[in-house]
């Protein structure tokens, strides 16, 4: 099939390469020249696992092509909006302009018949609002979310847990929903479910999905807190309360919390609304889950002053991580990059590294020390903090190696990511997230 993606950020890019690599014809569009041309170069402008391999792939076949002109979207049979939807400068709620400029753009181009599907992260009762402009050009308008993990874009895109598509329920709608199945055939194929709603429910699958991730992940962190008040480990209850099949020990990784693009700005937005819709009283925990969340950052900086008898000024710090979580280069709203910059903050001696988001942190907080190597950050530093779980830090650092390059050993594992057994036995003072 003939698809256009409108919007090469993140989710369109690895959308647009997805739907190539399983045989649809595809032209993603962007305004961003610059980002076009990388793209239609076959580099990522992110660090995402599998997609340089799924773009190369795309473009020699020629299935997939890149446009900054939204003409180019013209005889595609469905468009996907793609477009950011940040949180509104100042405020909480989401910031639409981006959806309706790219609406505004489509519209001309469209052709009766034609299927507009939203992936974007919309406040509820978004696609209401636009379904009747698309229906005036002929087309119809579905709301298909989107939930792929950051470093596992490529994996969640192709093998989705289940695919939502809310529709209108008149004929077009139906028509429309059928259209969808038709591009996702090899997935529904292989099992995953389909799952048909109106269009509220569709978007507001994505926005209760990632608040209740969000929740879990706060509620086993208000448990570090009582944790570490009580002198139980959290990490223990963790994998206890995980064995109860109802819970799960999925998303009740206690540490620093959560960060990036998504869960945060989306918890925020998905509270304005409600307030919007004279509901907010339905989704007040949710403040709860966003302050328990960021108390959880000034923990780790507290632990680490603590482990340093309270003088942190002029102390060497080596902090290991910078992106939100591993395998990503972002550091939108990184509780890593932030305890890094809290504890130069106090006039630390901060070095920071990570293997893919050192440049985009150096960018973003010139202020800091940063380091190419893990062993170069260690050099001669007074306590080491674990902020992002990458394997190199989580997997391939031994406490050994790591006692022969650090003055003081000192760690804090922010991820819990650790084996404190083994860190303590090599005399290493150990300081977990809520753990004993
Ligand atoms: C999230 C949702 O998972 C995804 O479905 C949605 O489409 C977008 O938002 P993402 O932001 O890529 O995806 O990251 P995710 O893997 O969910 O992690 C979010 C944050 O929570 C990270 O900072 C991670 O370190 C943290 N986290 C995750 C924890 O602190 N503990 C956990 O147990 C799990």
């Amino acid at each position: 099939m003939r698809l256009s993606v409108i919007g090469c950020g993140y989710l369109g890019a690895v959308h647009a390469a997805a739907m190539a690599s399983i045989g649809h014809d595809v032209i993603g569009i962007d305004v961003d020249e610059q980002k076009v041309s990388a793209l239609a170069a076959g580099s990522a402008p992110f660090f995402e696992p599998r997609l340089s391999e799924l773009l190369a792939e795309g473009l020699r076949s020629g299935r997939l092509r890149f446009s900054s002109r939204m003409a180019d979207a013209a005889g595609a049979q469905v468009h996907f909006l793609a477009v950011g939807t940040p949180q509104i400068p100042g405020g909480h709620a989401a910031d639409l302009h981006y959806v309706h400029a790219a609406l505004d753009g489509l519209l001309p181009h469209l052709r009766a018949g034609d299927v507009v599907a939203g992936k974007s992260t919309v406040p509820v009762g978004t696609a209401a609002g636009l379904a009747g402009r698309v229906a005036a050009a002929g087309a119809a308008l579905v709301w298909n979310p989107e939930f792929l993990r950051e470093g596992w874009a490529v994996h969640d895109t192709l093998t989705p847990d289940r695919l939502v598509v809310g529709a209108e329920a008149d004929a077009a709608g139906e028509r429309a929903v059928g259209v969808l199945r038709e591009v996702y055939a090899s997935s529904i194929d292989a099992g995953t479910p389909f799952l048909v709603t109106d269009l509220a429910t569709a978007e507001l699958v994505k926005g209760a999905a990632n608040a209740f991730l969000a929740t879990k992940i706060s509620f086993i962190n208000a448990m570090a807190e009582i944790a570490e008040a009580s002198g139980a480990d959290v990490a223990l209850l963790a994998d206890a309360l995980g064995h109860d099949t109802r819970i799960g020990r999925r998303y009740l990784g206690a540490g620093i919390g959560f960060g990036g693009g998504c869960l945060p700005k989306d918890i925020r937005a998905f509270t304005a609304r409600a307030e919007e819709l004279g509901r907010g009283e339905a989704v007040g925990f949710l403040r709860e889950v966003d302050a328990i969340n960021l108390r959880r950052r000034d923990r780790a900086v507290q632990i680490v002053v603590d482990a340093l008898g309270g003088l942190v000024f002029g102390r060497r710090i080596a902090v290991l991580g910078a992106a939100f979580k591993p395998f990503s280069d972002d550091i939108r709203d990184s509780p890593a990059l932030d305890v890094a910059v809290r504890l130069r903050g106090l006039g630390a001696d901060v070095v920071v590294t990570d293997p893919a988001a050192l440049d985009n942190a150096a960018a973003l907080h010139p202020q800091l020390d940063y380091a190419r190597s893990r062993d170069d950050a260690l050099r001669e530093a007074d306590a080491v903090v674990v902020v992002t779980e990458w394997d190199e830090y989580r997997r391939d650092l031994s406490p050994e190696h790591a006692g022969a390059l650090v003055r003081g050993r000192i760690i804090v594992d922010g991820r819990n990511c650790l084996d404190s057994a083994a860190w303590r036995a090599a005399g290493w003072q150990y300081h977990g997230m809520g753990r004993r």
